[in-house]
Order: C-alpha cells, then structure tokens, then sequence
C-alpha cells in the first residue's frame, strides 16, 4: 500500500508488506515521487494509472506491472482510491501481488492443451499408425524382389517416410494425460553418463560438443526411458541452437530441495514471442521442425511433478529440470 499526495505528488505513506514486497526501505520511498523510483515496468504504466484516477476518480482491479528493488518484474492487482488525509488530498494505491496465480494459470493452461492434444492423439495414434505397419511390411518385402531393384531407392525413401510419421505419432502418444510411467528409484548422473557416447556422436556431426558437470545428486524416482527422452529433446534442441564449434553442458546439482537438470547451449537464446509459446504441441521456428520436442518434455515433467525453467539471453539458453527432493 502505497499513499501519494496529489499536492506535493510525492509518496507520503507506504505500509511494511509493501517494503517487504518490493525489497525497499522505508527511506527509499517517503518523500520521492511516484517516476523517480525504479518501480514501473516503464512510464507508461503510470501514466495509464493516472489517467484513469483523473477520469473515474477510481481504479478497481487492475493489472499492473512493477519492479522490485533487485530488478525482478511482478504483477499486482490494483485497486486506488481518492481519499482525505490530513486535509490532504491523497492517493491510495492497493496492490496484491498476483505473480505466482498468474504463473500457476498459464501452467495449467498449459497443461490443458497439452491433455486434451494427448487424448486425441492416443484415439488417432492407434488408429493410424496399424495401417502404417502394415504398408511398411509390404513395402520391404517388395524391396527384395529383384525385378524391382531398380526402384530400391525410392522404397527406401518411402519406408523412411513411413518411419518419420510413426515417429511422431509415437511422440504424440507419450502426451497422454493417462500414460502409465514405471516409476523407480534412478542415479540421473548414471543415466546421463551412459548416454554421453551417443550425445557426443550427436554433436560431433554438428561440429558441436557435449559436456557433463555432474554433482551428487540423491537417487530420484524416474522412468529412466522418459528421461532419456527429456535429455534427448533438450539437447537436441541447445545443439540445433548454436553454430557451429559450439559447446552444450550438462549438469547436475542439488539447490534446496530439488534436483536440478540443467541443459546449457551458447545459441542465440530464444526469438522474441517465442518463450510464451514453448511447449505447445506443433510450435516450431525450424523448417523441419515438428514442434512436439518440448510439449513432450513438459508432459513427462509433469508426470514426474518435476518443473521446467527457462534462462535465456544472447549468450545462449538454458534449460532447468527441477525435481523436488522427498
Ligand atoms: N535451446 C534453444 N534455443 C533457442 N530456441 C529454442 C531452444 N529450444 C527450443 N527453442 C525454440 O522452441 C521451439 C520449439 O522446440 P521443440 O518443441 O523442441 O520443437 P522443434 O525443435 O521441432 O522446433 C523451437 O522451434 C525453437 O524456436
Ligand atoms: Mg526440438
């Protein structure tokens, strides 16, 4: 809470939840006007407050964005009055800070699509990829035969074709909300120290390296094959991501109570637009992208009630898996 004089316009009065929440000190905010501090997104926020307080008198309810101290950008949902103080014609500004709600809605929004994309896929899954088989059958038996060896070619193209839709559809079928997972008691650091040859083969056609900085880490409850496909999503992303002679690390810490897997590229970070759009099933900035890597690896997160963070700037993106300790 917040009461600025309209007056002097400086902030005459300012409440410890408000000092607790932004991280300032009192001496900070008395006496300083309300665009001196460092506290709006930017200026128009607070122009858009104003104008509203000098039309209706009143604001209820409404979004705003504010920094606190140490630079962090939180929501507070707004409320401000005209009121007495003093004699003084002052302005209450009420906030509550909303940060949290709005992250928890936009994962459950996420989820939703994710869900309902899962369902549909497992019903189309099945139904599709039965003929796909059996076309695949005929096509290499057709293959062998030696009056068609001249075509070998294109039945190869075609079987590969066949084995790409089957691919996906596979990755679709891993979206359901209902899959079962086998849950066991797994090393992360053994896991990941098994697939680093096959990783590194990866990257070195790329002209890319992969790297493990491993700690200990507690043994964690995991579908060691659904992890396997987290790992491989992710890194094959932080490769395609950078140019090359790049260097993607992989590492493995403990912070408070969670695990952290966290997969580190040198690329370019993300395209603006694009952080608030990933992991929805097909959305995809690469030509030959099919846009499911992700969706996928936030659908066996959540299996694992594990979450994903994401740390980007032009120095590259990051990755972070967080599993929370028992
Ligand atoms: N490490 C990364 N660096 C930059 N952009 C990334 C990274 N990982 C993912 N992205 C962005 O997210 C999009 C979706 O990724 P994904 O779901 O794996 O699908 P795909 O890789 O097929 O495009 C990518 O097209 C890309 O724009
Ligand atoms: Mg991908």
């Amino acid at each position: 809470m917040l009461v600025i004089s309209l007056d002097s316009e400086k902030i005459i009065m300012v409440n410890e939840s408000f000092l607790r929440r932004t991280g300032y000190s009192r001496s900070d905010i008395i006496n300083r006007r309300p665009l001196e501090l460092n506290i709006w997104e930017d200026s128009k926020e607070f122009y858009k407050l104003r104008k509203c307080i000098s039309d209706n008198g009143v604001v209820n309810s409404i979004e705003v964005n504010f920094r606190t101290k140490s630079g962090e950008l939180r929501t507070g949902l707004t409320c401000i009055d005209v009121i007495q103080l003093n004699n003084e014609k002052c302005v209450l500004i009420a906030a509550s800070d909303i940060t949290e709600r709005k992250q928890f809605e936009k994962e459950m929004a996420r989820l939703d699509r994710l869900n309902l994309v899962g369902e549909m896929a497992a019903a189309l899954g099945h139904e599709v990829r039965n003929p796909i088989t059996t076309v695949r059958g005929f096509l290499q038996l057709l293959e062998d035969k030696k009056e068609l060896s001249s075509f070998r070619e294109y039945f190869d193209l075609m079987i590969d074709e066949l084995d790409r839709a089957s691919a996906i559809i596979t990755e679709f079928l891993s979206l359901a909300k209902n899959k079962t997972i086998e849950l066991k008691e797994e090393n992360l650091n053994h896991i990941l120290t098994a697939m680093l040859p096959l990783l590194q083969s990866d990257s070195a056609k790329m002209d890319k390296s992969v790297h493990l900085e491993l700690s200990d880490i507690p043994a964690l409850l995991l579908d060691e094959k659904e992890i396997r496909q987290v790992i491989l999503n992710l890194v094959r992303n932080g490769l395609e991501a950078m140019p090359p002679g790049g260097r993607l690390t992989i590492k493995t810490y403990r912070e408070d109570t969670e695990a952290v897997l966290a997969v580190q590229d040198q690329g370019n970070g993300l395209p603006p637009g694009v952080l608030e759009r990933i992991g929805t099933p097909f959305f995809t900035t690469k030509e030959n992208g099919t846009g499911m890597g992700l969706a996928v690896c936030y659908s066996i997160a959540a299996r694992h009630k594990a979450k994903i963070d994401i740390e980007t700037g032009p120095a590259g993106t990051t990755f972070l898996v967080k599993f929370t300790l028992h």
